[in-house]
């Protein structure tokens, strides 16, 4: 086999690439010196800017295979028939961490999957969690400067943590399970994932049901308790990372089984609890899931950088047969990704190769920085024209979607529906096993005693107030972990 030659970027074979061209053995270095500009200068750009969150991430390739026929609630090509095979690219991540930070800090993990169907990339962007902090979009930048570090301390704040949580007690059912055991999941392949908002499908007589998706893994969940998630951190700060590799590579390739729960238009009236809200979960026993089918990882990416940090992925991007709900925090996810990606990226990212349809897409968009697709070529640049066979095609029309109401920008907080935080962490509380509960009881008594300063005691009688609503015995123990007389502090 002929070796590959040295070249420049511009494909100039050449010899100097260790060293500099000088005049004279020891004189200084030439401004002709091309090939050390071109290399420190590319050098010099090889950081793009990190995810605003989910910066620490891991990747792979796989298959979706439908296993069970749903095509009485969607019309979406990758569920068409029982068999059919999709490729997917999935990334998993930690959200608050910098893109060095550690892959077993106690955060939620990102579970965030693209299906490359041949109607285009639909990306279900999910957690490990079937819930959020926060039920409206509005919030969100607040919610992430209280996970990052502080402004003048240059440290993480517990206190501007639970400040925040007490302040927003829709945030409760997030908290719990964040404190129990499945905050800090055993990597990747041990935890489940979902896709937590609620999402339409629509069917070929466009009738349209509201969704939520699961990712049950076939491994089994398996976590960290808190000690030894500090102990991971201490040892092996790349663990997830290292344990996807090397299974993947070594064909152990991990399985989820992908089920939806499914709410009819009239039974989304009637809810009581409203069914759009993240913080809130449908119980199984009302809504009860259903399989879909199976998904496989088995080919990691061969060069981290150009697949796995380049990925953009966007619940924007969904496809027929699946629509968006009312949900005030998808609703602003829809404009948020597509922005950040363009500022991450660049415009024309949607051409890289990971984030590429691999199908079709026709379209009027043109020009922009790194455009490498052939740009339309010399084809029309404009719409309508009367020369190519580019056609808008009718049969994709999504059906209307019902909504009612007055515009208002705050809608009563204490509405009946909207005001209960604490039914459903209660019921989680009161299902996990003695030894959850002890752990995650741990879990947060650790995490509130960093809360410090003059606002300490007001912060923790706050949020003391939300787990006792939740759940007596919870707030009891709490209170008993942290030496902390409620009825003294909340009465000063
Ligand atoms: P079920 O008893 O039918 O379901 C309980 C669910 O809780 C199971 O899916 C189980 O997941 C999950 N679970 C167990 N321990 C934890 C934990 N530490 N953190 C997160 N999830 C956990 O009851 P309901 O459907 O009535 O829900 C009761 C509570 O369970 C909810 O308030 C919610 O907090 C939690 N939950 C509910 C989900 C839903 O979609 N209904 C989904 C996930 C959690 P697994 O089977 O994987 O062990
Ligand atoms: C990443 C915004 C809520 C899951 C991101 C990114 C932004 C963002 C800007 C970085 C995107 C990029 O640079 O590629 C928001 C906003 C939210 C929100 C504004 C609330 C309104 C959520 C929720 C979930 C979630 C509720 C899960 C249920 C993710 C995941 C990623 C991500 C998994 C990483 C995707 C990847 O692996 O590249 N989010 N987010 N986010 N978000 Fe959110």
């Amino acid at each position: 086999m002929e070796n590959k030659k040295l070249t420049t970027a511009s494909g100039r074979p050449y010899v100097d690439h260790e060293d500099s061209l000088t005049a004279g053995a020891r004189g200084p270095v030439l401004l002709e010196d091309y090939i050390l500009h071109e290399k420190l200068a590319h050098f010099n750009r090889e950081r793009i800017p990190e995810r605003i969150v989910h910066a620490k991430g891991s990747g792979a390739y796989g298959t979706f295979t439908v296993t069970n026929d749903i095509t009485k609630y969607t019309k979406a090509k990758l569920f068409a028939e029982v068999g059919k095979q999709t490729d997917v690219f999935v990334r998993f991540s930690t959200v608050g961490g910098e893109k060095g930070s550690a892959d077993s800090e106690r955060d939620p993990r990102g579970f965030a999957v693209k299906f490359y169907t041949e109607d285009g990339n639909w990306d279900l962007v999910g957690n490990n969690t079937p819930v959020f902090f926060i039920k409206d979009a509005k919030k969100f930048p607040d919610f992430i400067h209280t996970q990052k570090r502080h402004p003048a301390t240059n440290l993480k704040s517990p206190t501007m943590v639970w400040d925040f949580w007490s302040l927003n007690p829709e945030s409760l059912h997030q908290v719990l399970i964040l404190m129990s055991d499945r905050g800090t999941p055993f990597g990747f392949r041990h935890m489940n994932g979902y896709g937590s908002h609620t999402f339409s499908m629509i069917n070929s007589d466009n009738e349209r049901v509201y969704v939520k998706f699961h990712f049950k893994t076939a491994q089994g969940i398996k976590n960290l308790t808190g000690p030894e998630a500090d102990q991971m951190r201490a040892t092996d700060m790349d663990y997830a990372q290292r344990d996807l590799y090397q299974n993947i590579s070594e064909g152990n390739f991990p399985k989820w089984n992908l089920k939806i729960q499914v709410m009819t238009e009239q039974q989304a009236n009637e809810a009581v609890v409203n069914p759009f809200d993240v913080t809130k979960v449908w119980p199984h026993a009302d809504y009860p899931l259903i399989d879909v089918g199976v998904m496989e990882l088995n080919r990691m990416p061969r060069n981290y950088f150009q697949d796995v940090e380049q990925a953009a992925f966007a619940p924007t991007h969904i496809v027929d047969g699946i629509g968006f709900s009312p949900d005030k925090m998808l609703q602003g996810r829809i404009l948020s990704y597509p922005d950040a990606q363009r500022y991450r990226l660049g415009t024309n990212y949607e051409q890289i190769p990971v984030n590429r349809c691999p199908f079709m897409t026709n379209n009027y968009q043109r020009d922009g920085y790194m455009r490498v697709d052939g740009n339309g070529e010399d084809a029309p640049n404009y719409f309508p024209n009367s020369f190519d066979d580019i056609v808008v095609d009718q049969s994709y029309a999504e059906p209307a979607q019902r909504i009612y109401g007055e515009v208002a920008d705050r809608f009563d907080r204490n509405a009946e529906g909207e005001n209960d935080h604490f039914s459903q962490p209660g019921n989680l509380y009161r299902i996990m096993t003695d030894q959850e509960k002890q752990n995650t009881i741990n879990n947060i008594v650790a995490s509130m005693s960093g809360v410090e300063g003059p606002k300490r005691n007001e912060i923790i009688g706050r949020q003391l107030c939300h787990w006792f609503r939740a759940d007596v015995e919870l707030g009891t123990r709490i209170a008993q972990g942290l030496n902390f007389d409620i009825s003294k502090h909340m009465n000063s």
